[in-house]
Formats: structure tokens, C-alpha cells, sequence
């Protein structure tokens, strides 16, 4: 039998936590497959997984969490379950929006607005707006994110701007190419957790995750639970990151 998560808890230092966690969601569709139900019950049952992290999030007073859950390249998906995911996103934002609020969570999308219909950003934007002066963990919600869409977006955003603005942008510099990320002002990724086996980053957050840990669990994203979550951050915290340096010079 499992462990109760908070037995891992104790375990964990708390200064040592990854200030901004990555999670590749996936498996929801294998997941249905197992219990022999359509794919969207796959997506609904991860939807519960979202749930738990952000209450550990909350226990763990975590600072951001970015939640991979739509990517530029699901639009290749059959229409339904486009359909079904889009759906499934903005009921359960409903749902639990006031939940959330109450435990001083701050939740917003990121991710590529363009060739998104501007009436669907906007009912997510009137929900999440609720949460938007809340001082708790971040939540970033990943939608029609692509890291190779987001890094575009940024070049032409800065190039744009230089050229209006050539006195605060005559070079484009590490700084002020982040500043042009959907992540801007966040920390880079100190951890990545993808479920469900697979080893890639299926192009989520290639420049932020330069020096990330990445953490790949069989689990499937709908069985992550409380306890998994904190065994990747047990696992985490035994890593030595070295950034390319070497300590005794
Ligand atoms: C992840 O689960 C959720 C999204 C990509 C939206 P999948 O739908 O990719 O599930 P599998 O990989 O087919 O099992
Ligand atoms: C990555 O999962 C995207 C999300 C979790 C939102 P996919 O299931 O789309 O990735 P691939 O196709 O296995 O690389
Ligand atoms: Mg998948």
C-alpha cells in the first residue's frame, strides 16, 4: 500500500523547494483506454489530478507551477476531442474557481493568442481575473502553448519594439528577450515532471528548462496524486545541479 504523502512531507526541506515546477500532463487518453471509457473520461479524471496539485501547492506554500494543458500542436487532434478539451477546460475553471480564490491561489493562462477565437480568451480571462491579486502560489495554465510558437512571438515582439524603441532595446540580450517570453518574470524551470513514460519535452518550455531537472514517472496523469507529486519533489531534492560549474574551483 502507498505511503500517506505526508509522510514524504516531513521528508522535504523546505528551503529547497523548486521555485517553478513544470508538469507535462499526459496520459489521460491511455488512462480511459485502461478503464475502457471514451478519452474525454481520461481528461476529466486528469482534471481531478489539477485539483491535488494545487492543494499541495497550497499545503507547500509552492511558488509557481506551470500546467501543461493545451499545445500548439493538439489543434492536430480529431475535431471532438478538440472540442471536448475545450470545453472540459473552461467548466472546470468555473468550477473551481471560487475554491481556488478562497485559498489565495493566483491562476492565469500563458501560451499563444493567436488563431485562439478572442470570445473563449476572453470568458477564461473574466474567470481567472477573480484570482489575479492573489498572493498565494502561482498557477500558470499553458494554453495553445508552444515553445517554438513562444519564441517566435518573441523575437518579432522585440524586434517591433526595437525598432520603435531603439534607446531601451539597442540590443537584443538575454534580459530583453525574456522579457518577451509568455514567462516573463517568472524563474526558469527548476523541475520538470512529465507523466505517463514518455521521455521528451514535446515542445514545452525549451528555453526555460535549459537547466531544468526533468522527472519522468510511468504513472499515468489521472493516478498522480498528492503522493506522487511529493515523491518527484523528494526525488528533486536529491539531484546535484551543477549549472556547468564545478563547486571547487
Ligand atoms: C494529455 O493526455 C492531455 C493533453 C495532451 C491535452 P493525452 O490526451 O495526451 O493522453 P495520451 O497520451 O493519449 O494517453
Ligand atoms: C504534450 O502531450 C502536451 C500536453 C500535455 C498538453 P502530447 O500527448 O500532446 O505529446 P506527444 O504527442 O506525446 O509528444
Ligand atoms: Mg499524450
Amino acid at each position: 500500500m502507498k505511503q500517506d504523502y505526508r509522510d514524504l512531507i516531513i521528508e522535504l526541506d523546505p528551503q529547497r523547494l523548486p521555485q517553478h515546477i513544470g508538469i507535462i500532463m499526459d496520459g489521460n487518453g491511455r488512462w480511459a483506454k485502461l478503464h475502457r471509457r471514451p478519452r474525454l473520461y481520461g481528461h476529466r479524471a486528469g482534471a481531478r489530478s489539477v485539483r491535488n496539485i494545487i492543494e499541495l501547492a497550497v499545503e507547500l506554500s509552492l511558488k509557481s507551477i506551470t500546467l501543461y494543458a493545451f499545445s500548439t500542436e493538439n489543434w492536430n487532434r480529431p475535431q471532438s476531442e478538440v472540442d471536448g478539451l475545450l470545453k472540459l477546460l473552461i467548466e472546470m475553471m468555473h468550477k473551481e474557481i471560487n475554491e481556488v480564490h478562497r485559498q489565495n491561489v493566483k491562476i492565469r493562462t500563458i501560451g499563444s493568442r493567436r488563431n485562439v477565437n478572442p470570445d473563449y480568451m476572453k470568458k477564461i480571462d473574466d474567470t481567472l481575473s477573480l484570482t489575479w491579486d492573489n498572493t498565494g502560489p502561482l498557477i500558470n495554465v499553458a494554453f495553445n502553448y508552444g515553445s517554438q510558437q513562444e519564441i517566435i512571438e518573441a523575437i518579432m515582439n522585440w524586434h517591433q519594439k526595437a525598432n520603435t524603441d531603439p534607446e531601451r532595446y539597442p540590443a537584443l540580450t538575454f534580459a530583453s528577450f525574456e522579457e518577451h517570453l509568455f514567462t516573463a518574470g517568472l524563474p526558469p524551470l527548476d523541475l520538470v515532471i512529465r507523466t505517463s513514460g514518455e521521455q521528451r519535452l514535446s515542445n514545452f518550455m525549451l528555453w526555460q528548462a535549459a537547466y531544468a531537472e526533468l522527472y519522468f514517472t510511468e504513472t499515468l496523469f489521472p493516478d498522480f496524486d498528492k503522493y506522487e507529486f511529493c515523491f518527484a519533489l523528494r526525488e528533486f531534492q536529491e539531484r546535484k545541479r551543477r549549472f556547468g560549474a564545478l563547486k571547487d574551483k
